[in-house]
């Protein structure tokens, strides 16, 4: 087995995949969504890393997609990734995304690096979710 190379100016080992890296250098979607449909915060339970997605939803299908992530490289290009993988996606389906299908989508990570796309996936669930709350709510929401 051959030692992955350390990144000796920022200190993490450079075990990652191209697109990960790819998308650690140039996120897509990162920023504020003004006026979300739907959105969610949490923080990761293994390192405290936060992740803030903000959805916006046209015929039930996910139009638009804005995160801001506070972690790690992995958690960073996760975000970025499953920004662009559920855009134009039904809610259905972002219900069903797992952690696994992100880090699996961007080429695997290293092992001890799995739980960094936890984030991504679970917070997207959850902006899903107060979408379905507030438009359940009629005059937060706008027109259903
Ligand atoms: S170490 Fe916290 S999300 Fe990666």
């Amino acid at each position: 087995m051959t030692r992955a190379p350390r990144d000796s100016k920022n200190g993490f080992v450079a075990a990652y995949g191209d697109l990960v890296m790819e998308h650690f250098q140039n996120p897509r979607n990162a920023g504020e969504l003004p006026d979300p449909d739907g959105e969610a915060s949490k923080s990761n339970p293994v390192c405290g890393d936060r992740m803030r997605v903000m959805i916006r939803v046209e015929d039930g299908r996910i139009a638009e997609v804005r995160w801001q992530t506070r972690g790690c490289p992995p958690a960073i290009a996760t975000s970025s990734f499953a920004s662009e993988m559920v855009t134009g996606w039904t809610l259905d389906q972002v219900d069903a995304l797992t952690r696994e299908a992100i880090a699996e989508g961007i080429g695997g990570l290293p092992r001890d690096k799995v739980h960094c796309s936890v984030l991504a996936a679970d917070v997207l669930r959850a902006a899903v979710a107060d979408f379905r709350t507030k438009a359940r709510t009629p005059g937060d929401q706008g027109s259903p």
